[in-house]
């Protein structure tokens, strides 16, 4: 289990996110970078972040064609994240190509690689409706984690409440990085599937994603060090 929660850099530039890292000097993080911040700035987010010594995971969930994702993560393994993603609805050879991109691209380590399985904002009924996947959510998700595992990849991007299933079946090394992370006195706003940082942990997540219950808290290193505290079991 990772000890330190990702916290989800939601923000348009990084003179937004400078001010809001400030207070964290002293600590050594594991953000995320996701399309907001990356496709306004580009790369320089990245090097700045690393210059501060923070890991980084660059959420970009790609989907596309499988060439264009491995040459897109042939390019993108060059900058150094420690974290990577693409969609599993891409399909298998998608995910396996994306692996390639990133062996090709890498030097050194290799980064993580994990898939999206259902994004925790969608609801069972709304991926029924809209996607017509005609089985539950649960069982929609399982089977992108088993596509995933079967493509090379090293874990995925699920809810909490799909944690423990995905263990049973693709076993407890493979990773399973939740968002959709809120104390137990914010808002859901447009997330379906949450939990806390607490039952996060009990339900076996390896590591958890926490956006606005720290970035818009009044006091966001008060925040990440109470998310950190009851992920930690402290
Ligand atoms: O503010 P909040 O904690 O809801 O932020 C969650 C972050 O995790 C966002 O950056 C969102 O893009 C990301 N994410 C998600 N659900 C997924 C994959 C990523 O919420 N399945």
């Amino acid at each position: 289990m990772e000890k330190e929660p990702i916290i989800a850099l939601d923000f348009p530039t990084w003179q937004e996110t400078e001010p809001f890292l400030q207070p964290f000097e002293n600590e050594s993080l594991f953000v995320k970078v996701g399309m907001e911040l990356y496709l306004q700035n580009g790369p320089s987010i990245v090097e700045n972040l690393k210059k501060m010594n923070h890991r980084i995971f660059l959420d970009l969930k790609l989907h596309d064609i499988p060439n264009t994702v491995q040459q897109a993560m042939k390019g993108l393994a060059g900058l150094g994240v420690d974290m990577i993603n693409v969609h599993a609805a891409g399909g298998q050879k998608m995910m396996a190509a994306a692996r390639e991109g990133l062996e090709q691209g890498t030097s050194g380590q290799r980064p993580i690689l994990l898939a999206v399985t259902q994004l925790t904002s969608t609801s069972e009924e709304q991926m029924q409706t809209e996607q017509l996947i005609p089985v539950s959510l649960e069982e929609s998700v399982l089977h992108y984690a088993k596509l995933t595992k079967a493509a090379g990849c090293d874990g995925v991007v699920c809810s909490v409440h799909e944690a423990a299933k995905i263990s049973e079946v693709c076993g407890t090394e493979f990773l399973k990085v939740t968002p959709g992370i809120r104390m137990k006195e914010d808002d859901a706003n447009d997330q379906k599937r949450v939990a806390d940082p607490q039952l996060a942990r009990t339900l076996g997540s390896s590591m958890i994603v926490v956006g606005r219950s720290i970035t818009k808290a009044e006091q966001p290193l008060v925040a990440y060090q109470k998310v950190k505290q009851l992920w930690g079991g402290m």
